[in-house]
């Protein structure tokens, strides 16, 4: 598929959980999103434990990509205490990893954060009592504060918000309703009524739904591979996503 001259199109995923022995399983996926895209986005949980290991094979069959690829990572990457070797290992890739940064993808601004849980509503855990709830609740705040500081930075006529956790519950819903609080943060919306973008991207909630919308209206897609190979069997796992130009 050529570029056109009228949208800039995004092909999105996360949940890869790429492990030792993935090797080689997923150039052709790249492929074919780069194919039906003018950037890749990747949605964290890109490795399965964080290893130094699996981050390299996840460089090595990105190798296959020809259009720009933008990341945020999960918890799943954090898993090994490595964040940073994974994340210096796909920058070294040419991956543009975003922790509370922004990047431009042809006249598209795009501000990624990891995002954090706590729950979504009245139901989101307060910085109240002890110690560990408040460095808890202070976790999710940071996360929210990364993304807003990245909102605000974007100049661009056309926004993307990329995330690992979910921002509302209208894209973790089809997950047991004990999980939901693990599953993301209200607090992550809201940065995204300040600061509105055209299209919201996370991952994590790999049964929940493939398409919600926050208070304002803004799409939110759960691009989480495993939902959209059960929810869509015929179709390479990815969504593409157009904006104007
Ligand atoms: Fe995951
Ligand atoms: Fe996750």
């Amino acid at each position: 598929m050529g570029k056109s001259t009228s949208v800039v199109r995004f092909a999105a995923v996360g949940d890869l959980h790429v492990t030792k022995d993935s090797a080689g399983s997923l150039r052709s996926f790249f492929v074919q999103a780069c194919e039906h895209a003018d950037a890749l986005l990747l949605c964290g949980d890109l490795t399965d434990y964080g290893t130094a290991e699996e981050a390299h094979v996840l460089a090595e069959e990105l190798g296959a990509v020809s259009v720009p690829v933008v990341a945020v990572l999960g918890n799943h990457d954090y898993e090994s205490g490595l964040q940073d070797t994974v994340r210096q290992t796909l920058m070294h890739a040419g991956v543009r990893v975003l922790d509370g940064e922004v990047c431009e993808i042809e006249g598209v601004g795009i501000a990624g954060a990891k995002g954090f849980a706590g729950g979504f509503g009245r139901g989101s855990l307060g910085a109240w009592g002890e110690p560990a709830i408040k460095q808890f609740v202070h976790e999710a705040l940071q996360e929210a504060m990364k993304l807003e500081s990245a909102l605000a930075k974007l100049r661009t006529p056309r926004r993307i918000a990329l995330l690992h956790y979910a921002p509302i519950t209208g894209t973790v819903e089809g997950e047991p309703m004990d999980i939901f609080p693990f599953l993301g943060s209200s607090r992550l919306e809201e940065p995204l009524l300040r600061y509105p973008v055209d299209a919201v991207f996370h991952g994590h909630a790999h049964r929940g739904s493939v398409e919600g919308k926050t208070i304002n209206g803004v799409p939110v897609y759960n691009v989480a591979k495993p939902l959209l190979l059960r929810k869509y069997p015929e179709r390479p796992p990815f969504r593409v996503v157009e904006l104007p130009r």
